[in-house]
């Protein structure tokens, strides 16, 4: 996705303002006429209306319907896939260059079988996840669409490659790779566990980043959120298992889904607009319901002390980091308000892949705002200042110094993941 931070949070913004307005402009509308329970209960239910905007937000519908500097919705960002660019579509009310000619039937067979009125879409549209949504919550979104603002924009022909071209491949992969189930709760678990587990993955599709892909590109449904690469970024292990071991806490989810840093680090790469757009806007008792299916509990999790295991002056990372990286870091690893995250107990260190932590050295991070009061510095990239050897001494200091993991990561495996790393660039 070629999105800027800054441009997104303006973006949004705007957003936020259109919605509400169009809403109320509906509502008095429905009202005014008398005409609730008639002409407004389809397309116009008011109530379905204000649901769908809300479930637009947490599905992130805009964000990838807009192009950069694009209008709301109306499509045109590129999407980089294996085969070529695939560019997402015009999803306002237009009639001729939008979807305002979808019956319901058909945007439903869009949503849930990758089937839109000109052929199959490519996966790039995450139908794969929307197709657990329940039909209630389907009909909300297409009231919603249908009542937006019509936005008279062609959309783009994609540059994807022969045979990749031919819309019908795609009826030929959905039949081996998508296998488009009805969301089913499940009985031995709370209803607040398995609302949460429909925010995740249906709407919040969260699973097609962070779940690795087998050789059709389909989500490997035995490595559910085991972690996968995505724009040279590892999308991390996010299992309840794994997420407890690193001692989140609900409060901590909290805080990182809503502000985008907290206790345990910060959101960046791919991540940072999901929290931005969509996530941010979750309302509390989805948030909890969320963080007690993700952490697969919903009793309170004590948080232990960050971890910080002393510095050890003998060993070549300790100088490197004391003048790299102590001046934003701390000394001690402590972290600095608005300037950068602490060191000591951040999930991006203890993990038992390294790649991140080399990534961020390598290429760093652009500055990120994450409210009114609070923006850190951006990380400076390191590429052309540390070799390998300086990476590798780095990496196993930051590890053996503020995470239990071992400090015993050879030159090779820097140099596999740089290759990882820099492969899309
Ligand atoms: C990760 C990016 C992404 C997200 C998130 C996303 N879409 Fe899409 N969508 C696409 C792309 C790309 C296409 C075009 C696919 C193609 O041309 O084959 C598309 C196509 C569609 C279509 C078919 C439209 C047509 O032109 O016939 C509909 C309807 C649609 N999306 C609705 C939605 C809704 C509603 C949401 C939010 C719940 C959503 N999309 C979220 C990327 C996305
Ligand atoms: C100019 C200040 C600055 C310096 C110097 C700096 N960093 Fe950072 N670093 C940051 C900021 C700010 C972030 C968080 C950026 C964001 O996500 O918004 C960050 C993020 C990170 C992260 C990811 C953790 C997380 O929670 O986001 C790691 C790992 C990291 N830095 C390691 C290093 C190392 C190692 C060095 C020295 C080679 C270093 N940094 C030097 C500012 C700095
Ligand atoms: C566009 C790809 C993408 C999507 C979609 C996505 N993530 Fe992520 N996520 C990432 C990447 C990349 C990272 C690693 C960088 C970081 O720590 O912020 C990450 C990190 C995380 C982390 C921090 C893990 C840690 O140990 O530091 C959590 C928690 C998380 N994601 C949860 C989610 C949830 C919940 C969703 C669905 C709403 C989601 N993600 C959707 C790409 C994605």
């Amino acid at each position: 996705m070629k999105l800027t931070h800054h441009h997104d949070l303006a973006r949004f913004k705007r957003l936020g303002l259109t919605l509400s307005s169009k809403l109320t402009q509906t509502l008095s509308l429905c009202l005014g006429l008398g005409l609730v329970a008639f002409t407004c209960s389809a397309a116009n239910d008011t109530s379905a209306i204000a649901r769908g905007a809300y479930l637009m937000k947490i599905g992130d519908c805009v964000a990838c319907h807009t192009a950069v500097g694009g209008r709301e919705l109306s499509g045109g960002l590129p999407f980089e896939t294996p085969f070529g660019a695939v560019y997402s579509t015009n999803i306002t009310s237009d009639k001729d260059t939008g979807i305002g000619k979808y019956s319901y039937e058909e945007f439903f067979d869009a949503m849930h079988h990758g089937v839109g009125i000109n052929g199959n879409l490519y996966p790039a549209m995450p139908y794969t996840s929307y197709s657990l949504l329940t039909d209630q919550d389907t009909k909300a979104i297409y009231a919603y669409l249908m009542n937006t603002k019509p936005i008279k924009q062609a959309n783009l022909d994609n540059d994807v490659s022969f045979p990749f071209n031919m819309r019908f491949g795609l009826k030929a992969w959905n039949l081996v790779a998508h296998d488009a189930k009805e969301f089913t709760p499940k009985e031995d678990k709370s209803e607040r566990w398995n609302r949460g587990n429909y925010l995740v993955n249906a709407l919040g599709h969260c699973a097609e980043c962070h779940t690795p892909r087998d050789s059709l590109f389909a989500m490997e449904p035995d490595k559910h959120f085991q972690g996968a690469i995505i724009e040279g970024l590892e999308a991390s292990n996010i299992t309840s298992a794994e997420l407890n071991r690193q001692n989140w806490t609900h409060d901590d989810l909290k805080s990182l889904f809503t502000e985008g840093y907290s206790r345990k680090g910060t959101v960046f790469g791919g991540m940072y607009p999901v929290v931005y757009h969509s996530f941010s806007h979750l309302t509390d008792k989805d948030m909890f319901a969320v963080n007690s299916y993700l952490l697969d509990t919903d009793k309170k999790i004590e948080a232990k002390a960050l971890t910080f295991n002393g510095h050890q002056p003998k060993l070549p990372g300790y100088n490197l980091y004391m003048g790299y990286c102590a001046g934003c870091h701390g000394q001690n690893g402590e972290g600095r308000p608005n300037v950068a995250p602490a060191m000591a107990g951040n999930s991006t260190l203890d993990k038992a892949s390294p790649h991140n932590v080399v990534a961020v050295m390598l290429k760093g991070i652009k500055s990120q705002h994450y409210n009114t009061t609070t923006s850190f510095y951006a990380m400076p990239a390191y590429a052309d200042q540390l070799n390998d050897e300086q990476l590798r001494d780095l990496t196993n200091y930051l590890r053996v110094t503020w995470s239990p993991q071992p400090g015993d990561l050879d030159l090779n495996t820097i140099k596999d993941l740089k290759e990882v790393i820099f492969e899309h660039d």
